[in-house]
């Protein structure tokens, strides 16, 4: 029934007040302009919604700020495991983030590996983030053992053979002699050390610095902090489908 429920739901103005598009004053310009669509229609002005459910988009790009969502970005440390639980009782990357509401991480990097992972309660955003038809960019800045050459630096770029079949081809620089800046759309298991072992460069540290548009240097290891609804939304327009 949504008609009944859209007259109870919340104005589509405050929905996407609260999501960052502004005063409410201008959000209303957004909808009368015909700038969103609710549930694939334009909407008109005095549309209410249920913002648990609707899906809405602005300028083309998905609105995820839906209550009850929540979307930390956290700096993971080495020695710990991305998971919700471990048998083996090491540490969980679910123990940095506040207990409620349950969260869970998005992909996951190594126990060694540290750097950027999203954690959230937000299962679509997750799935999409994790689909590789979306190819969500991932960067790692790789420490590794001796200087790769530049035919070793170029393999990496031009794919390389793994156990699994030959990789992308990936953004690739030597940034200091020891030291790859490598940025990969894949998210095989163990992807960057499997590559550096291969053109016979293993991998002494690995970290994580940027997750699709997400990005931040100041982040502590193993603090964490909530998504800001531009970064959101930017993330959430790398994974939109098609209009
Ligand atoms: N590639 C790896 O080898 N390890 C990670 O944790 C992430 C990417």
């Amino acid at each position: 029934m949504p008609a009944a429920a859209d007259a109870e739901g919340e104005r589509l103005q405050k929905v996407l007040a609260r999501a960052g598009f502004g005063s409410r004053r201008v959000c209303e310009d957004l909808i009368a302009e015909g700038r969103v669509l609710v549930d694939g229609e334009v909407a008109e002005l005095g549309r209410r919604v249920d913002a648990e459910t609707a899906r809405i988009l602005v300028d083309g790009a998905p609105v995820g700020v839906r209550p009850g969502l929540v979307h930390y970005l956290l700096n993971k440390p080495a020695g710990v495991v991305t998971t919700a639980d471990d048998p083996q009782g090491r540490p969980i990357v679910v123990d940095l983030v506040p207990d409620e509401p349950r969260v869970f991480p998005v992909g996951r990097l190594d126990f060694d590996t540290e750097g950027l992972l999203l954690l959230t309660n937000d299962g679509d955003l997750a799935n999409r983030l994790t689909h590789p038809s979306y190819g969500v960019e991932k960067e790692y800045v790789a420490q590794v053992e001796g200087t790769p050459s530049r035919a070793a630096v170029r393999r990496l770029r031009e794919g390389v053979d793994l156990d699994d079949g030959p990789t992308a081809p990936a953004k690739v620089s030597l940034i200091e002699p020891s030291v790859l800046r490598l940025t990969i759309h894949e998210g095989r298991n163990r992807q960057v050390r499997r590559m550096c072992d291969a053109v016979g460069h293993p991998v002494v540290r690995l970290v994580r610095t940027r997750i699709g548009p997400l990005a931040d240097r100041s982040l502590r290891p193993g603090t964490w902090r909530h998504l800001e609804v531009p970064e959101l939304r930017s993330l959430e327009r790398t994974v939109a489908d098609e209009a």
